[in-house]
């Protein structure tokens, strides 16, 4: 990949005393930098709450137009075949009767274009999918039926139930692709990579594993980057300058990024990999009844 060179960050990525939240920072008496700090806190609580209140929504809507019939149908009889369920510890090993040699995640698939491309590209990777979006889902069933993939389960939900539901180290790799931004501020807590979120899904990713976040969001990319510097879990190492401004070989693109190139934003990749350190249990002191809720329906 040639010769390993100072990473170029995104605009508005944190600066590097940001990342390290610097003594000299956090002794300053400068009225902005309180300020600053204040809100930093703040956000770091909304982030914490949106993680343990299951009615911390960090999605949108539920449901756009009216299904139609071929996709109410195949909600009906074929989205029982390969749904999760997200109450009860899920088991991998029981996942796909074929049996696969790896398990990623994709977190908020949208039409499941990307998905369906992954998994008919590599049918021995098992792969699930969470998507609360109704049409979306529907969409996922009909490439999944069309190209007749053994290798999807799908989740029509938050994705932090099923990260809940899974056991310790069971994903080889994570994809949270142009999440929703929510650009204001009092909007940050429903970004899905908060601190507390990070450990959640630090403990279902085995050392090694890939996290892999695209974004068209300046700010997102910085926020979010400057979570995952921080983080105990992930490590960024990136090989080259521009690593973070290519896709991952193979790369189908996702519906969303074909709009933001269509209206000249410019996206950005990350890829993020699980260390070694172990996660305390449940950092955030989140119960069960805490989690967020599971089933289809919930908040329709
Ligand atoms: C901007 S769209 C991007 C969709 C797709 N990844 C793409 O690139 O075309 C963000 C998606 O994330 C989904 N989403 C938001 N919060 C989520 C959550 N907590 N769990 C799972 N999906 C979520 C939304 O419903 C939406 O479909």
């Amino acid at each position: 990949m040639g010769t390993r060179s100072k990473p170029i960050l995104p605009d508005n990525a944190p600066s590097a005393a940001e990342i390290a939240r610097v003594p000299a920072e956090q002794r300053s008496g400068d009225a902005s930098l309180a300020a600053r700090q204040r809100a930093s806190r703040a956000d770091a609580r909304s982030e914490s709450e949106a993680l343990v209140r299951p009615q911390a929504t960090l999605f949108g809507r539920r449901r756009g137009k009216r299904l139609t019939a071929r996709h109410d149908g195949l909600m009906q009889t074929a989205l029982p075949e390969v749904a999760l369920d997200a109450s009860r510890p899920i088991a991998p090993a029981a996942l796909f009767p074929q049996g696969v040699c790896e398990l990623w995640l994709e977190i908020g698939f949208g039409g499941g274009e990307h998905l369906a491309a992954l998994a008919k590209a590599h049918p021995h990777v098992g792969y699930i999918g969470c998507e609360p979006f109704r049409n979306g889902v529907a969409k996922a069933l009909a490439s999944i039926e069309a190209e007749k993939l053994r290798n999807v389960r799908l989740y029509e939900g938050d994705a932090r139930a099923i990260i809940e539901a899974l056991p310790e180290a069971a994903l080889q790799g994570v994809y949270l692709l142009y999440p929703d931004p929510w650009p204001k501020r009092r909007q940050r807590k429903r970004r899905f990579l908060s601190d507390a979120l990070l450990s959640r899904l630090a403990r279902v990713m085995r050392p090694g594993a890939e996290l892999r976040f695209a974004t068209d969001i300046d700010d997102n990319a910085g926020w979010t980057l400057a979570r995952l510097l921080r983080s105990p879990h992930f490590i960024w190492a990136p090989e080259t300058a521009s690593d973070w401004q290519d896709p991952w070989r193979g790369w189908p693109g996702t519906r969303y990024e074909a709009k933001a190139l269509r209206e000249g934003r410019k996206p950005a990749y990350f890829t993020f990999r699980r260390n070694q350190a172990p996660v305390a249990q449940a950092p955030n002191g989140m119960e069960s009844s805490d989690r967020p809720e599971s089933g289809s329906d919930s908040k329709a």
